[in-house]
């Protein structure tokens, strides 16, 4: 039906005769002349129509926005002065020759020009997707996967397909559930992550895996979360972290270098302890320059408890966060700095202007200063290495209190000030604890297949709350790219982790059975890690949240405005599957 894509007629076609189809971007009337901007997935070429062919202009006239056409022309260069370089076809214009109407268009539910609801953009997907920004996303996600696959697959990886209805993979979320209508009362999950299976195939000789894989995790969703997402998933035979690192960074960095020229060079590497104590996170973004420092050791003797108990305390933490320029913060900003902190538990934020570094006490200015004392508040200044216009901001209570708040309000004031510097700020957090306890109960930091690093088993069942594990997080401007680990392929050890994360040996062998039995045959020394594809082309397309480089995504509620989905089963279908909802069966009904 046609010559080639709107997008690509260029100077080169100048003097042709071309057939485009395409969708009516625009039509406008001047001076008797139509225009007839014409768009298609490769871009928006501009047809003119001429009044001495009557009756082609009548139809021009009669095109609407979304009308999807076919149109013959013959390719001619701009008159001076109307070239437009802000268009890829702007050097040139179609003579219009030819026009059918290959389908009319309703007035769109959406207005390409108005800011439309993410709901009523959901409900359309498919006219959403029109837009050039949205189908430039999607095209530049299929150049991603492709890379990726290259890539990959000249480095000896294979393609294997893995399950969807299968068993639970714990990764940390709800799972979702399908009934099982041949086995009445059973459920398959769907996968969290391939993860088990692509442990098995390491132990089949499988050697180096890669799959593009739907994952489904029932969790509260945010802008980098849905509930079916994208991993570039990778598992490898006898490689070590360091090894799935070099190759998995090189991915990246070439994926980078191809799609937007940029040389993200060598990944820096910070261990999780470094990174939760100087930026209060395990994916700091490296673009703020806002650091926590600690000083509760100068803090220890003040008479203000609201520090010195916290210094004293081995739970406790006491840091400051120096935010350059921050000595013009108005009292209604601190005030709001402090609500913001409280949301993650903070009793409050004491906080000192540096006004003027070289005048001692007389150039602060502090609700606290008169609380700490002038040498204490010097020592303070000399650990922070303030200068005139800082603002600094205290945290003063339990560590993971102390923590968490300074580390959100860090991002936040860095936002808020506009201090971020760079572009991209990929690093590698390492050593990551194997647990972390909470409610008197450890839980796996990674997921319970994780080694820990060079520990035996009986070493680590003598202190698990201080093993560290063998895992690695890619994370990129603040975001968790991708994460992987070091797998145990010892059935001892899994057994141990099993044990300390409370997991009963019946339970093991109910949940985990097949795995520990393939632990028996010779498995293979293993490690991987997965990537969060929708959060890598965020990123790189420079969309705030993965639903903008989905071509179907969910609602925050986990919903399918499109589809309306999720619905009812009906009557039938339930008794199949031998289920009784506790929903009215009506509401069931009426869905039909
Ligand atoms: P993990 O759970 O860290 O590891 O997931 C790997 C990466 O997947 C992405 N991701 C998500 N993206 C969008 N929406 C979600 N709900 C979501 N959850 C995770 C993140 C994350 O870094 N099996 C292990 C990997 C391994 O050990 O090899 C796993 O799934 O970018
Ligand atoms: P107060 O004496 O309680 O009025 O507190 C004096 C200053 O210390 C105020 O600026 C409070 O916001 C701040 N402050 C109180 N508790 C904490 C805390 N746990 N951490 C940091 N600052 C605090």
């Amino acid at each position: 039906m046609r010559t080639d894509y709107c997008g690509n007629i260029n100077a080169s076609h100048i003097g042709q005769t071309v057939t485009l189809c395409g969708w009516v971007n625009r039509r406008r009337d001047l001076g008797g002349v139509i225009f007839i901007d014409l768009r298609d997935r490769e871009g928006i070429v501009q047809v003119v129509y001429d009044p001495d062919l009557a009756e082609l202009f009548n139809t021009a006239s009669s095109l609407r926005s979304e009308f999807c056409v076919q149109i013959e022309g013959l390719v001619r260069g701009r008159p001076q002065g109307q070239v437009n370089k802000d268009m890829g076809t702007g050097e040139i214009e179609i003579l219009g020759k030819g026009l059918t109407i290959l389908n009319k268009a309703a007035v769109l539910p959406l207005d390409s020009n108005q800011e439309n609801s993410e709901e009523q953009r959901l409900k359309y997907r498919y006219l959403d997707l029109r837009r050039p920004l949205m189908s430039d996303r999607l095209k530049f996600r299929a150049k991603v996967t492709s890379a990726v696959r290259s890539y990959l697959e000249g480095d000896g990886f294979l393609d294997i397909e893995t399950p969807i209805l299968t068993k639970a993979t714990p990764e940390g979320a709800r799972d979702y559930l399908v009934p099982s209508r041949t086995h009445k009362g059973k459920f398959f999950a769907l996968p969290q992550s391939p993860q088990l299976f692509k442990q098995l195939l390491m132990m089949s000789g499988m050697d180096r895996y890669y799959q593009i894989v739907k994952c489904f995790r029932d969790e509260d969703l945010r802008a980098d979360r849905q509930p079916e997402f994208t991993q570039i998933d990778i598992e490898t035979t006898f490689l070590s972290a360091e090894q799935v690192m070099e190759i998995t960074e090189g991915m990246i960095r070439n994926l980078f270098m191809k799609m937007l020229d940029v040389d993200l060079g060598v990944f820096p590497q910070m261990t999780y302890a470094d990174a939760m104590r100087r930026f209060g996170s395990d994916k700091p973004d490296l673009r703020n320059p806002l650091e926590l420092v600690d000083v509760a050791d100068i803090l220890k003797d003040v008479e203000f408890k609201v520090f010195s108990g916290p210094a004293n305390d081995a739970k406790g933490r006491v840091a400051v966060i120096r935010v350059p320029g921050g000595a013009s913060m108005t009292r209604k900003q601190i005030d709001e700095y402090t609500k913001f902190v409280g949301i993650y538990g903070a009793k409050g934020l004491a906080w000192m202007k540096v006004n003027d570094i070289d005048a001692g006490v007389d150039g602060l200015q502090s609700p606290i200063l008169k609380f700490l004392g002038e040498d204490v508040a010097k020592q303070v200044l000399t650990r922070v290495a303030a200068q005139s216009g800082d603002i600094l901001l205290f945290g003063a209570d339990n560590a993971t209190v102390v923590t968490e708040a300074l580390g959100a309000l860090r991002l936040k004031v860095g936002e808020d000030l506009d201090l971020l510097q760079g572009q991209w700020k990929p690093l590698w957090v390492i050593d990551f604890p194997m647990f972390e306890e909470f409610d008197g109960q450890f839980h796996a930091l990674h997921h319970p297949f994780t080694a820990p690093r060079d520990m035996t088993a009986d070493e680590l069942a003598a202190d698990p709350a201080n093993a560290l594990s063998n895992a690695y997080d890619m994370v990129l401007n603040g975001c968790e790219l991708g994460g992987g680990s070091v797998r145990i392929h010892d059935q001892e050890m899994q057994a141990k982790v099993f044990n300390i994360l409370g997991i009963s040996d019946e339970e093991a062998q109910v949940k985990f059975g097949f795995l520990l039995e393939a632990l028996k045959f010779g498995a293979p020394p293993h490690a991987g890690l997965a990537f969060g594809l929708d959060r890598l082309v965020m990123l790189m397309t420079g969309a705030t949240s993965i639903r903008d480089v989905m071509a179907f995504p969910k609602t925050t509620t986990a919903a399918c405005p499109l589809t309306d989905a999720p619905g009812f089963a009906n009557d039938e279908q339930l008794k199949e599957l031998s289920i009784k909802t506790q929903i009215a069966q009506d509401k069931a009904s009426s869905s039909e």
